[in-house]
């Protein structure tokens, strides 16, 4: 079958250029203001500069205070419960900008608004909300808008079944960052995780083709981007869905070849698609990061089966002993789950020793939050709040301890340090390792945005100081 590439076509342009000059007459000549506010995952981050790509060639500068903007956007997440009470209570705040400002344009977008009940909800109790649209639909966001504003009403746009092969390439990007840069490789997610709500509001997965994704890294290095994270849901099964000829490993060995003076990372890794491939590749890479953020949500292997990962403790702990057998500066990462339905005390006991075993850098920890329409949610949960957020706690401290340790063994050595700003109130200048553990140290601004070599000298928790080397 042929290559469906669906580059942003001519005809999908042409309301950038037309609410370009809307925008002009009803500001006359005055600039357009865009507030973007993005919650969640990278992804959505990456998504959002798209989507600024877009304002910017209608001609909007962007503004941090909602309260001057012509045009309000908040990119929302699902993936837990607290993560939709903020967007919603951030959205209500939004009605007195709109009675103070009545012509100010309110979107809302992302994951949260492809499940229906919340587009339903926001339909119902907050008119106010003029555009609505999903994580399929950012192409058509130049349209969606366009009819917003010439047609007087509201518009609702979520995904369908034939957005779930489509992969948008060529929308217009501004970035957010100098040094560091987002680059998506693959879309959605097939693993149905059974707490998870992400496959549902991204669709199925599909993997760009190998030379977009070069393409794209080669305009990046080219621009001096230091820092270029691989993006995915799980970018291990890079290529498999369409068949790229090209797995994961392969794709990275042939970025790494691009010549320049970078440094590459990815994310999200999923065990169960780790193979040893990759972290050969890692291994034996010129710019890859030793760090791998690869995670395992539970210890317990009843727990990984209810949770439909397909991997178990030993096979998790195997790879991670083969990745620093081959990389023994490696700096791991993970997320864990506390509370997963039907946990008992014991089988979490078993992520604490996994975290003990391991010794990773950092942890992202997360008390288990039912997702209307996962399998999950179904599952009886007896364990009440109060008791998960005990082994929460017990968790994050002994992470805290693992970390400190950790931090404290790099005191003595000399860190190769992408030195990213200059903290206004201390003067020091900031930076990360290839671990992405944090090191402060004094030097002058004009180093940011380049790489030094810094003596780590001390460690306190999860920070580093260090000196320069001469
Ligand atoms: N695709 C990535 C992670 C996406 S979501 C992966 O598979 O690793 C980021 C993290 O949020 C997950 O790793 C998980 O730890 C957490 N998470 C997802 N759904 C959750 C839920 N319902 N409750 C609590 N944490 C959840
Ligand atoms: Fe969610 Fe699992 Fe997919 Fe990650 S791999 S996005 S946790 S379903
Ligand atoms: Fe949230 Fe969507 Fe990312 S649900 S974690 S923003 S993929």
């Amino acid at each position: 079958m042929a290559e469906q590439l669906d580059t942003f076509t001519a005809a999908e342009r042409q309301p950038i250029a037309q609410l370009r000059e809307i925008m002009q007459v009803r500001k006359r000549g005055e600039e357009p203001l865009a507030f973007v506010h993005t919650y969640g995952c990278q992804q959505n981050v990456a998504d959002s500069e798209k989507i600024k790509g877009m304002l910017a060639q209608m001609g909007f500068s962007f503004t941090e205070t909602p309260e001057d903007a012509d045009f309000i956007l908040f990119n929302t997440c699902a993936v837990r419960e607290h993560a939709e009470d903020r967007v919603f209570g951030n959205v209500g705040a939004l009605k007195n900008i709109k009675r103070h400002h009545p012509s100010v344009i309110i979107a809302l977008c992302g994951c949260m608004m492809e499940q229906e009940h919340v587009a339903q909800r926001i339909h119902d109790s907050y008119p106010f909300v003029n555009l609505l649209f999903g994580t399929h639909q950012i192409r058509n966001f130049p349209q969606l808008l366009f009819t917003c504003i010439t047609d007087s009403r509201r518009v609702f746009a979520r995904g369908g079944e034939e957005q779930d092969r489509k992969i948008s390439e060529d929308l217009p990007t501004r970035r957010d960052g100098k040094f560091k840069a987002w680059l998506t490789v693959m879309y959605g997610c097939d693993n149905f995780c059974s707490y998870c709500i992400v496959p549902y509001v991204r669709g199925r997965e599909r993997s760009r083709a190998p030379e977009a994704v070069l393409a794209e890294f080669e305009e990046l290095v080219q621009q001096g981007y230091k820092d270029i994270t691989l993006l995915g849901q799980n970018v291990n099964s890079y290529g498999k869905k369409p068949d790229r000829g090209t797995n994961f490993a392969q794709l990275l060995r042939r970025l790494d070849e691009v010549p320049g003076d970078y440094r590459i990372r990815f994310m999200t890794s999923h065990p169960k698609d780790c193979t040893h491939e990759l972290l050969d590749v890692m291994a034996g890479g010129k710019h890859i990061a030793h760090h791998l953020h690869l995670p395992f949500q539970s210890g317990n292997d009843r727990i990984l089966k209810e949770m439909n990962r397909h991997y178990d403790r030993a096979a998790y702990l195997e790879l991670i002993h083969y990745a620093k057998h081959v990389m023994p500066d490696l700096s791991l990462t993970s997320d864990v789950i506390v509370g997963f339905p039907g946990e008992t005390y014991e089988e979490f006991r078993d992520t604490v020793s996994l975290i003990e075993e391991v010794g990773f850098t950092s942890l992202f920890t997360f008390i288990y939050s039912p997702r209307e329409g996962t399998r999950a949610a179904k599952m009886p949960d007896p364990v009440p709040a109060e008791e998960k957020s005990r082994w929460f706690q017990e968790l994050c401290a002994a992470q805290e301890q693992i970390a400190a340790k950790r931090c404290a063994c790099a005191v003595g050595t000399v860190q190769r340090v992408l030195v990213e700003e200059q903290n206004p109130k201390t003067g020091l200048l900031t930076g990360r390792t290839g671990g992405n553990i944090i090191v402060d140290f004094s030097g002058d601004a004009s180093l940011c945005g380049t790489f030094q070599m810094v003596q780590i000298t001390a460690a306190r928790n999860w920070i580093l100081t260090g000196e320069l080397c001469g």
